[in-house]
């Protein structure tokens, strides 16, 4: 029987549901690849009648044409009971010509569940990532611990947490949900470096709305309760909010380009001939900025105009909008860029912003990728719902992760940078290695107004007793504050700035700091076994 005439049969039986191959019996010698092909077909309806691509669509479409190397394609089979494979598709392949580790879970054999078969392969291929020091990718869509299977799935599920944790810092591990991860399975893209979400079909809960209704009375939608949108706008679970399948794979292809294989080999280097159309918008990068230290902008075109071609692939895009994290080039080399977003909550930091910047600050730290921080912030967030939210302990990630870093830092601040948050974004004193400020920056421990009511309170108020007569005053002293305090040099006279610098000439004073720094030291055997950060 020819493949399209099975694609007739299958459209015709199968609409919605894979039937397994039949059942073999133990005697019968088995014509694997036949079977596999069957498979595959029927694996094929099942998921585009989900809207869904097979895994074996997901791999071709993720990885370099005929770069997929699999392995032990019928392990945890049993054609007796008509089960070619596990339900885990595991193996190699090429990205833009560099090696990864990839498995798919295949939702077409029992809804893509975990039992010993598929945990033995997962935690196979994580062993060899390891030794081979390449990008792990994982392709979920999963019903997750197999029930039938007991606490053996859930064990298969600690293996593999334990080994994530293992391989985590030492190689790029991402993980794209393109179905239903659910139970406690979401910890295993939990604890991987980055994690892609599509718009529809990709789902992630600790407990579904089944359990959800059972347990609270609670009435909710699979959206609602771990949809895309809201583990990327509300959660901060995920890093990206695709489209589709392609536009996730994408992303992901995007976000190796940036990447080292792993933690001891140096981040990609590009060669890149400096273009007039990238020294034009770095020359033009200060008409971006209003002169109005409280007049919004938007921070991602600063960064568009001083990395090269323009190019920034943002991270965490719709969470915590007050930060703005990704990757860029600079000079053909990769690099962190961590920016204050003026355009949202005045750029503001705040407990999720805090926690979003620190655990990229630590994994640019991890893969050795140097991080530049632009600078326009007012300050951590005020206020009970801060303070109750738990700025303090939330906050002080942000301080760990930067006083921890080692890669070269380079820290610009272009407008302003005030109290706590300027000592936290990337200052000298937090570990930057180059500190720059543009000419008009203000940096102090707070704003002219905040500081006249607390140094001049007396002056302010002899002028009284009449309200308007102080409140001049109180103008007039705050005026003459910020001409002389709220500047950058005191802080270019204590050493705590390296420069103060035209807007125009930034570009070029990050690319030669990150050249100056291309050999930083950045071994440090510590006295201790790990430190014990606000985690
Ligand atoms: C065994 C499962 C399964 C599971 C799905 N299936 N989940 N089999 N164990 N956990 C089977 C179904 O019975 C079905 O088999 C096939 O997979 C496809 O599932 P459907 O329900 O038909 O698909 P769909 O309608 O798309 O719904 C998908 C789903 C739903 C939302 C994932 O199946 C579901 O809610 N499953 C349970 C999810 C869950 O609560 N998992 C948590 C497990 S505990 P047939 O034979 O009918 O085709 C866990 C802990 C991890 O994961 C360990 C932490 C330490």
């Amino acid at each position: 029987m020819s493949i399209s005439s099975l694609r007739k049969i299958v459209s015709k039986v199968v609409p919605h549901r894979p039937t397994p191959p039949p059942p073999v019996a133990a005697s019968t010698r088995v014509d694997y690849h036949r079977l596999a092909e069957i498979a595959e077909e029927k694996a094929l309806a099942f998921q585009h009648a989900k809207g869904k691509q097979t895994a074996r669509e997901r791999l071709a479409a993720l990885l370099d044409p005929d770069s997929f190397v699999e392995i032990g394609e019928f392990a945890g089979g049993d054609v007796t009971k008509g089960f070619l494979g596990a339900a885990v598709i595991t193996g190699f392949g090429e990205i833009a010509g560099r090696q990864v580790a990839v498995y798919a879970q295949d939702f077409s054999i029992r809804g893509g569940t975990l039992g010993a078969a598929e945990g033995q392969k997962i935690l196979a291929l994580m062993d060899k990532a390891m030794a081979l020091r390449i990008p792990l990718i994982s392709l979920l869509d999963s019903g997750g611990a197999r029930i039938q299977e007991g606490v053996m799935a859930l064990s298969q599920y600690g293996r593999i947490f334990k080994k994530t944790c293992q391989a985590s810092g030492m190689i790029p591990q991402i993980s794209l949900i393109l179905g239903p991860c659910a139970g406690g399975a979401v910890y295993s893209p939990a604890l991987t470096d980055f994690i892609i979400m599509t718009k529809e079909n990709s789902h992630m809960f600790v407990t579904g709305p089944d359990v959800v209704r059972a347990v609270t009375g609670e009435n909710v939608s699979l959206a609602d309760l771990g949809g895309g949108q809201l583990h990327n706008f509300q959660s901060g679970v995920a890093h990206y909010l695709a489209e589709d399948e392609e536009d996730a794979l994408d992303y992901v292809r995007s976000l190796l380009t940036y990447l080292p294989s792993h933690c001891d080999e140096l981040p990609p280097h590009y060669d890149y001939t400096p273009s007039k159309d990238d020294e034009l918008a770095a020359a033009e990068v200060g008409s971006i900025v209003p002169a109005e230290s409280r007049q919004p902008y938007d921070i991602v075109k600063v960064i568009e105009h001083l990395v090269d071609y323009g190019e920034f692939v943002q991270i965490q895009e719709n969470f915590a909008a007050s930060i703005v994290i990704g990757f860029a080039c600079i000079n053909g080399s990769s690099v962190g860029i961590v920016a204050d977003q003026p355009n949202h909550n005045a750029g503001t930091l705040d407990v999720d912003a805090s926690e979003k910047a620190a655990r990229f600050v630590r994994c640019c730290n991890a893969y050795g990728i140097p991080i530049v921080t632009l600078v326009d912030v007012p300050g951590y967030r005020p206020g009970t719902e801060q303070e109750q939210a738990g700025i303090i302990r939330r906050g002080a990630k942000l301080i760990f992760a930067y006083a921890n870093a080692s890669v070269p830092m380079v820290t610009v601040i272009l407008r302003k940078a005030y109290g706590g948050a300027y000592i936290v974004m990337g200052s000298k004193s937090i570990g930057a290695d180059f500190t720059y400020a543009w000419p008009n920056a203000e940096i102090a421990v707070m704003g002219a107004e905040g500081a006249v009511n607390i140094l001049k309170r007396r002056e302010i108020k002899a002028a009284g007793p009449d309200k308007k007569d102080m409140a001049e005053a109180a103008a007039r002293l705050a005026a003459e504050y910020q001409a002389e305090s709220i500047n950058p040099n005191l802080s270019i006279q204590t050493g705590e700035l390296d420069g103060i610098i035209d807007p125009s000439t930034t570009r070029q004073a990050i690319a030669e700091s990150l050249e100056v720094l291309r050999s930083k030291d950045r071994s440090h055997p510590g006295p201790k076994r790990h430190s014990n950060g606000p985690l």
